[in-house]
């Protein structure tokens, strides 16, 4: 048996994979192809006040490929193995029940169109990246004409199946394979529907695929859901978890492994951050209308300047967005930020090399720049440059971050 493991993996855990293949549903753990720096330990730590405890599913480049290489599409139990998994994560149930069970996320969205069925009534609509096929039965149940589900990931055949069983079989069409390569029976679409959004809002950039979604098939003024998407900035004190994560390396069992430590402070972390340790205001990076913008909007670079609220100490800066559908008779959405009912987003923390001491009112000012790596369009690429002129921190300095 070939087993393809990512590059990140340690070798301790492709030798447990190796004898123990069903770690891979082990998602809870963490184990989905290249999931960004996740803070496994205060997912159970910090369990009180996150509800949803196991992260979104990311992807690499070959993320609808497993799909593609099994001969048996009917069946995924039987054949399906846990490299399978790891290239195709989408196709195991676990990561469709752990954002199914994200009320946020999910309620949302069926709240937007159940809410606003003028929206959906007798419109054709196109889901992308179906999964179960959840957007396409609420959007079925609010009297859609026809929905095309589109998803490339094995599921594709259980949301068939989903849909057969809830009586919508002759309003939902499922198709199978990415958006990017399968003939749609319908010249035009007046809606698109896609829950595309990935850690740090752009990881996965699975928001390339609804644009060209949106390119090809949407009618003149149809409409996108969402619509707006946000990305916040703020400043925390993490003294204790960056000690844990970050000065670990500078003594392992009495030996120098701070060469380690140079990698780890280049991974934002994927975690809930306690809204307590927030000494800054919060200021928007960027507003993308997916309606309008075009993919390389999605890079970006975009000023900040963040005010402290009290004296204390700043570790790390803290991003995280907002989604809304401005379409709907009253304004809907979420927001996935520190003082939001968590979601399996959570929020995504980046590590300053400097601890900067900051006096109430003083401020911050900088700037991030984003950018899809250029090797691997689903990783991301961050340039961090903050200063900050106090009366105890002086100090000026860039940053190199990377989701992967
Ligand atoms: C975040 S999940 C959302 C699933 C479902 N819409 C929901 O809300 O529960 C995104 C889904 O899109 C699928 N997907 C990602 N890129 C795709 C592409 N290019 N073409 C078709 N499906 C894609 C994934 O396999 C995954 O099931």
């Amino acid at each position: 048996m070939i087993v393809y493991f990512p590059k990140t993996l340690t070798v301790a855990l492709r030798l447990s994979i190796l004898k123990n293949p069903s770690l891979f549903s082990l998602r809870r753990f963490s184990l989905f192809p290249r999931v960004p720096n996740i803070r496994r330990d205060t997912m159970t730590k910090k369990s009180n006040n996150n509800e949803y405890q196991v992260a979104q599913g990311s992807q690499d480049e070959s993320m609808c490929e497993a799909g593609e290489r099994s001969t048996n599409t009917a069946d995924v139990t039987d054949d399906t193995t846990s490299a399978d998994y790891y290239f195709d994560s989408y196709s195991h149930f676990g990561i469709h029940e752990e954002m199914l069970k994200d009320v946020v996320r999910t309620k949302t969205y069926e709240n937007v169109i159940y809410q606003n069925k003028f929206l959906i009534k007798d419109k054709v609509v196109l889901d992308v990246g179906a999964g179960t096929g959840i957007l396409s039965l609420f959007c079925a149940k609010a009297g859609a004409k026809h929905v095309y589900a589109v998803e490339c990931s094995q599921m594709a055949d259980m949301a068939k199946e989903i849909v057969k069983a809830n009586g919508f079989s002759d309003v939902i069409t499922v198709l199978k394979g990415k958006i990017e390569e399968i003939e749609l029976p319908t010249p035009k679409v007046d809606v698109i529907i896609s829950e595309w959004m990935g850690y740090f809002l752009l990881f996965e950039n699975m928001l390339d695929s609804v644009l060209y979604a949106r390119n090809k098939w949407l009618v003149d003024g149809g409409v996108v859901l969402p619509d707006k998407a946000s990305l916040f900035l703020t400043a925390i004190e993490d003294s204790e978890y960056k000690e844990e994560k970050i000065e670990f390396w500078n003594n392992v069992y009495g030996f120098d492994m701070s060469c380690i430590k140079k990698k780890a402070m280049m991974e934002p972390l994927v975690d809930i951050v306690d809204p307590k340790h927030i000494v800054t205001d919060s200021r928007l990076l960027k507003t993308m209308d997916i309606s309008k913008m075009s993919s390389g909007d999605a890079s970006f670079t975009a000023p900040f300047k963040l005010v402290a609220q009290r004296n204390d100490y700043i570790h790390a800066l803290v991003a995280y967005f907002d989604v809304s559908f401005t379409m709907c008779h009253k304004l809907l959405g979420f927001s996935t930020g520190p003082k939001s009912k968590a979601t399996h987003w959570k929020q995504t923390v980046m590590y300053l090399e400097d601890v900067l001491t900051v006096c109430e009112g003083e401020t911050i000012t900088g700037s991030m720049s984003v950018s899809y790596n250029k090797k691997n369009p689903r990783d991301i690429d961050i340039k961090l440059s903050y200063s900050l002129n106090g009366k105890h921190s002086k100090i000026s300095r860039t940053q190199h971050y990377k989701m992967r």
